[in-house]
């Protein structure tokens, strides 16, 4: 099924609105040749369009060349009149819904609408888009904003609640573009102006916290690939790990928003559009074209059919995540927040197609990814990658939860009073433990491994070695163990060199932990000239402070706890990794040219947070 979600209709008329409603440059039609017509804003040409607009024919016919089973349409934003009188715009939302039903009732099943709104009235958009719903809209297009109003205004925050509440699907088209008397020329307001609005609602969106608020079931998506940004997003994401200003207030760092919205694939760029699905994610890619406007995509669904994604990937950006957006999946909205097993592989698998235990967890590309060097192929060589690989799995994990307890912490920073995010944190050390644990103890399965075993491929691994384990130095640097000298076994990889640059500059786990005892008011300000063994002793005087107050800050001594836990169970991972290096090859040199286990030894002595440590020192003084 592939369903192009983002195109639009022009009626082939309706009443003057000028003259309806008594005032000027109102959008009207100007037939100029049969099949052809001129959009016009009272007395100014606005653009050219032809009658695919306004003729189902004719749109059915260009379906059929470009294999799109289904269009949802939607009207032009230059009819959204969120600057009129609500009255007026009410009026004419009405007219253009039921001009859009009208056109789909002669599309043979194959055409569906968005509605619009009076978006600059919220009680009057939630009663159009109510009636509309039930007249068989599929969902509503709104304008980026309203005036001077950003989507994150509480008003429109208030109508996107309704839009969940009535299962509606959400478009949000860029319009009214920012910045126009600088770019009276060259389409710049389209090409330059647009982007950047649709990137400013999302934006907005996320740091306004507004996502926190919203229910998880809104379906909501932004035309033209989310505009700038997916291309902005670790930009963004620098300025909310580095300048509390830019925090807002969402609770979490932008990233983590990024299964709350859709964007559609009108990018018209291949390398623009692998780009959007590696940020977004596949399933959050839907055919967006444009059509039948002169900046749509000329053949529909040409990019994406195009692409070097898997056919999977291409399945669900043709239709299948169209299907879920637009509640056509045989359910009303997407995420009960249920979280049993079936809702989240329903969620998962959006197309006609059901879902399978294989499809939802990729089995058959996970079973592909062992691919031993030896040959003829040495028994042991497929334990040793499994092993490796379930150990990277886990680092992934560890990742995961260890930034959001980063997130947690500065949230619980920047709101002393408030116990939720020390709880989160708390909580999700606690995971991180367990796995850790878990780590811990699977050395053991490696070690069913004779040492000649390892021999007989040993040295087809060269140089490849636990050094370049680009995850197990990420949480390292995370947890705030910084060595940049260990970036130099990442240079043959790039991006994961460019990652740990990235995991260097970030806040770490550690410093994150004692700012929010300084928000606590645990630690206090040391002179600029105090030296690193002082500020070493004030972070260790504030922990035994809390200790010493377990009535205030049970809390925060449960998180201290598990950092500690955290830490020594890291130590014990280190000390089994060295027991199997030694087990395996006695005190030979590694395949990353160390000196093995006698190197391996030194890095025993390396703790996260060593003032944890030295407040139990402290403690019984
Ligand atoms: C037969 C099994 C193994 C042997 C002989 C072995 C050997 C070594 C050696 C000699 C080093 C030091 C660097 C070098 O010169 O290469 C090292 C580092 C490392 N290995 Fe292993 N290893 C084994 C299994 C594992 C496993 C299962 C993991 C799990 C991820 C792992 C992860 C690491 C990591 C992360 C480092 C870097 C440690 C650091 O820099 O502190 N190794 N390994």
């Amino acid at each position: 099924m592939v369903i192009d979600i983002h195109n639009h209709f022009f009626p082939a008329a309706w009443p003057d609105l000028a003259e309806r409603y008594a005032t000027p440059n109102w959008p009207w039609i100007k037939h100029t040749e049969p099949g052809k017509a001129d959009i016009m804003v009272g007395e100014r040409f606005f653009r050219h369009i032809y009658s695919a607009c306004w003729d189902p024919d004719v749109r059915l016919e260009e379906m059929n060349r470009d294999s799109v089973e289904m269009q949802v349409i939607s009207a032009t934003p230059v009819l959204f009149a969120y600057d009129r009188p609500v009255e007026h715009a009410l009026d004419c939302a009405r007219l253009f819904n039921d001009a859009a039903l009208e056109i789909c009732g002669r599309g043979k099943g194959r055409l569906k609408s968005l509605c619009q709104v009076p978006l600059q009235d919220i009680d009057a958009a939630c009663a159009e888009l109510s009636r509309s719903m039930r007249a068989g809209h599929l969902g509503v297009q709104i304008g980026n904003h309203v005036g001077e109003k950003n989507l994150d205004d509480p008003g429109i925050v208030t109508f996107l609640h309704h839009c969940a509440d009535e299962g509606a699907a959400v478009l949000v088209h860029p319009w009214d573009m920012m910045g126009q008397t600088r770019m009276p020329n060259y389409m710049m307001p389209w090409t330059v102006g647009m982007p950047a609005e649709t990137q400013l609602s999302v934006v907005a969106l996320i740091l306004s916290g507004a996502f926190d608020k919203l229910p998880e079931n809104l379906r909501i998506c932004f035309a033209h690939g989310g505009g700038s940004f997916a291309f902005l997003l670790g930009r963004l994401e620098n300025a909310w790990h580095h300048h509390p200003v830019a925090h807002g207030a969402c609770q979490f760092p932008p990233s983590h928003y990024l299964n709350r919205f859709y964007v559609d694939s009108a990018v018209f760029d291949q390398h623009a559009l692998q780009f959007l699905v590696a940020t977004m994610g596949d399933d959050r890619v839907m055919l967006g074209s444009d059509y039948p406007f002169p900046l749509g995509e000329e053949r529909v669904g040409a990019l994406i059919r195009g692409s070097r994604l898997s056919r999977q990937a291409k399945e669900q950006l043709l239709g299948g995540n169209a299907q879920r957006f637009l509640g056509l999946d045989g359910k009303a909205s997407e995420t009960k927040a249920s979280g049993d097993a079936t809702s989240a592989a329903e969620l998962a698998h959006p197309t006609g197609e059901q879902l399978t235990y294989s499809s939802y967890l990729k089995i058959p590309e996970l079973l592909e990814l062992q691919q031993p060097q030896s040959s003829p192929q040495h028994h042991d060589e497929l334990l040793f990658i499994i092993v490796h690989q379930t150990y990277e799995l886990w680092f992934k994990e560890l990742l995961h939860d260890l930034d959001a307890v980063v997130a947690n912490l500065q949230a619980a920073g920047a709101h002393p009073g408030s116990r939720d995010e020390v709880y989160e944190a708390a909580r999700l050390l606690r995971r991180c433990t367990e796995i850790t644990r878990v780590l811990v103890e699977q050395f053991t399965i490696l070690e069913t491994m004779l040492p000649t075993h390892f021999l007989a491929f040993r040295d087809k691994l060269e140089p490849a070695s636990g050094f370049q384990s680009e995850q197990f130095r990420e949480l390292e640097f995370l947890c705030g163990l910084k060595d940049e000298k260990m970036l130099r076994y990442h240079k043959p990889t790039p991006e994961a060199h460019a990652q740990l640059e990235r995991r260097l500059r970030d806040p770490s786990l550690h410093h994150v932990f004692f700012e929010a005892l300084r928000g606590l008011g645990k630690l206090a300000a040391l002179p600029e000239t105090a030296t690193e063994r002082e500020r070493f002793d004030a972070r260790a005087r504030a922990v035994q402070a809390l200790y010493q107050d377990d009535r205030h800050h049970r809390d925060w001594i449960d998180v201290c706890e598990r950092l500690t836990e955290f830490d020594e169970l890291v130590v014990s991972w280190r000390l089994r990794h060295i027991q199997l290096v030694e087990r395996t090859i006695g005190v030979n040199m590694g395949t990353g040219g160390s000196t093995g286990a006698s190197y391996l030894k030194l890095t025993l002595e390396k703790k996260f947070f060593p003032e944890l440590w030295e407040a139990r020192t402290l403690l019984m003084k």
